[in-house]
């Protein structure tokens, strides 16, 4: 979700009105994802690089971020939405930490969206963190080094046990990942758009879905295996 402080810069108002209008385009894309049958939404809402920006700016964030899940959470489980939480959390505050946990444990009827809401996070974190829980296993005795495989890697990521992401869209322009879900964006479809995530409504977000529709997902086979005709099905 990249753009909020341009898009309040083109309207001379200070990049906190941006962030405010971020969280608006959250809610509709949330929707949007429901309408289109989306399981799964992962959205980059804070960076382990992101602490770095003025303390103020920082402390707005952080403060929109509580406000929004105080007031949202309960909506949001009551459509059905489950919500979780990636990152590295120990830096936040002890109200944002509980507001997490308590809308993480929401018990939902049935669950028709799983939203992601990635904070202090980064893909390179989230390896060496599976690194490091593998180590402290095999350390104890538990696991067999030679036995770790990609699999088995995956399970201690902070996305397990959902899957990869099909497509990934930031908004923008800029075309970098900038350390997002690094080891899963693997063979995930990337969708660039100069669109500034305030502005990104469901007409931007079906746009992407089409693009990704238009895709040919190879996965390192040729053309002719993966097409869909009956006699190549076989191959
Ligand atoms: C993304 O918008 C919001 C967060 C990272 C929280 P930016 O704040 O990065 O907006 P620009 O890139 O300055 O326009
Ligand atoms: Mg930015």
């Amino acid at each position: 979700m990249d753009g909020n402080g341009r898009w309040a810069k083109h309207r001379h108002r200070p990049r906190a009105f941006g962030h405010r209008a971020g969280v608006q385009a959250v809610r509709k894309v949330i929707e949007a994802c429901i309408r289109a049958k989306v399981e799964v939404l992962t959205l980059f809402a804070f960076s382990s690089e992101n602490w770095s920006r003025p303390e103020g700016e920082v402390r707005h964030l952080m403060d929109l971020f509580l406000r929004a899940l105080r007031k949202e959470a309960r909506e949001l489980a009551g459509n059905g939405v489950r919500l979780r939480f990636i990152g590295e959390r120990s830096r936040f505050s002890p109200e944002l930490r509980a507001a997490m946990a308590e809308s993480e444990s929401a018990a939902l009827d049935v669950v028709r969206l799983t939203v992601n809401i990635a904070v202090n996070y980064g893909g390179r974190w989230d390896i060496v963190n599976a690194a490091q829980a593998l180590a402290r296993a095999a350390l104890a005795g538990q696991i067999d080094p030679d036995a770790i495989d990609q699999a088995s890697f995956e399970q201690h990521l902070s996305l397990a046990p959902l899957p990869e992401p099909d497509l990934f869209i930031r908004t923008g322009g800029e075309a970098r990942i900038s350390n997002f879900l690094l080891w899963h964006l693997a063979y995930t479809e990337l969708y660039f758009t100069p669109v500034l995530w305030p502005d990104f409504d469901e007409t931007a977000f079906l746009a992407a879905l089409t693009e990704f529709a238009r895709r040919e997902r190879r996965f390192g086979k040729t053309s002719d295996q993966v097409s869909s005709k009956p006699e190549a099905a076989h191959v």
